[in-house]
């Protein structure tokens, strides 16, 4: 592979291109306009910068790295591409769609993957114009920093282009894990519930969003404490993957905490919005209940 196209300048695709230019591939990105690429590629300009002011590279590999990116308006160039991530909202009719168009160009030898955090890997293939070139590669947020990247297979994803993704996750310097098309995959399966728990205990008057976070992250030793963490991940994409696995098991246990579902229709989605269950827009995170 040499040329990767990433479908999505968000958090999450904006950190694809980011480690895969840094592992020498040509990458293209798109979203929903030019301007919104070229965004994309500003973040990682700044964030490539910070690494060489830490000094943990250097700035003529910042610089190739950079130079490697190249932002798109449209799916024109992705027919060069060996391997397009789809890395866009976590919605499955925006996902479908993106398929349908960049399908017209995928190169006949080439592979088109979902990030997808949690929806079914099969019928997505389905949108797709080859579904045994289609499957699942699901990192995690900060893409730079995350170590494992889940590798899912759908029903029809064939053997070459596994070992295809998997060759090219390994160049990235990931630990690749493989899971089975089933609802939240791995990490998901086991984050989210407990995140829409943490969302329950606050709805029901048992914490305060502070001490919720101090409990989990000191009791736990982990580096966030979970309502930190479910609005750094966005309140819209975890109710979304809390929804696919409670539509995907039908098990009452994973229904969205009405919370979740409130903050999310008052459009409080978490830092991206600058409020979810903190209030972002001062020097310091501020809780808002
Ligand atoms: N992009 C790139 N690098 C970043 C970053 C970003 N957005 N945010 C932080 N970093 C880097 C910093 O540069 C720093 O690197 P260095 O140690 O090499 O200098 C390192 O991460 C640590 O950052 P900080 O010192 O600023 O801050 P923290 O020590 O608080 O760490 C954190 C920040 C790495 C985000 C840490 O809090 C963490 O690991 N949180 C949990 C993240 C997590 O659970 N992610 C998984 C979410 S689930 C998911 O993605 C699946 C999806 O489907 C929902």
């Amino acid at each position: 592979m040499k040329t990767i196209g990433v479908i999505g300048a968000g958090q999450m695709g904006a950190g694809i291109a980011q480690v895969a230019a840094q592992a020498g591939y040509r990458v293209l990105v798109s979203d929903v306009d030019l301007a919104r690429a070229e965004a994309g590629k500003a973040g990682i300009a700044k964030r490539l910068a910070r690494a060489v002011e830490k000094e943990q590279i250097g700035a003529d590999d910042a610089d190739l790295a950079l130079g490697r990116i190249a932002p798109q308006g449209d799916y024109a160039a992705f027919g060069d591409a060996d391997l397009i991530v789809e890395a866009a909202t976590e919605r499955e009719a925006v996902k479908r769609a993106i398929f349908a168009e960049a399908g017209k160009v995928l190169a006949p030898h080439a592979i088109l993957a979902t990030n997808t955090s949690s929806i079914p890997i099969t019928r997505l293939a389905q949108a797709s114009p080859d579904p045994a070139r289609f499957m699942g590669v699901h990192f995690f947020n900060p893409v730079p920093v995350m170590k494992p990247i889940e590798l899912i297979r759908g029903l029809a994803t064939s053997d070459a282009t596994v070992a295809a993704v998997e060759a090219f996750a390994q160049s990235l310097g990931k630990t690749v894990v493989h899971a089975n098309d089933a609802p939240g995959f791995i990490v998901n399966r086991v984050l989210i519930p407990m995140l829409n728990e943490a969302i329950f205990a606050l709805g029901e008057g048992v914490a305060t969003i502070r001490d919720i976070d101090a409990a989990v992250s000191l009791g736990l030793n982990h580096p966030m404490g979970p309502l930190t963490l479910a609005d750094f991940i966005g309140l819209d994409t975890c109710l979304e993957i809390a929804r696919v696995l409670h539509e995907g098991t039908g098990d009452p246990k994973f229904r969205p905490a009405p919370l979740l579902v409130k903050y999310v229709e008052a459009g409080w989605l978490g830092r991206k919005t600058k409020r979810g269950f903190y209030d972002y827009s001062g020097a310091e995170p501020v809780p808002t209940r």
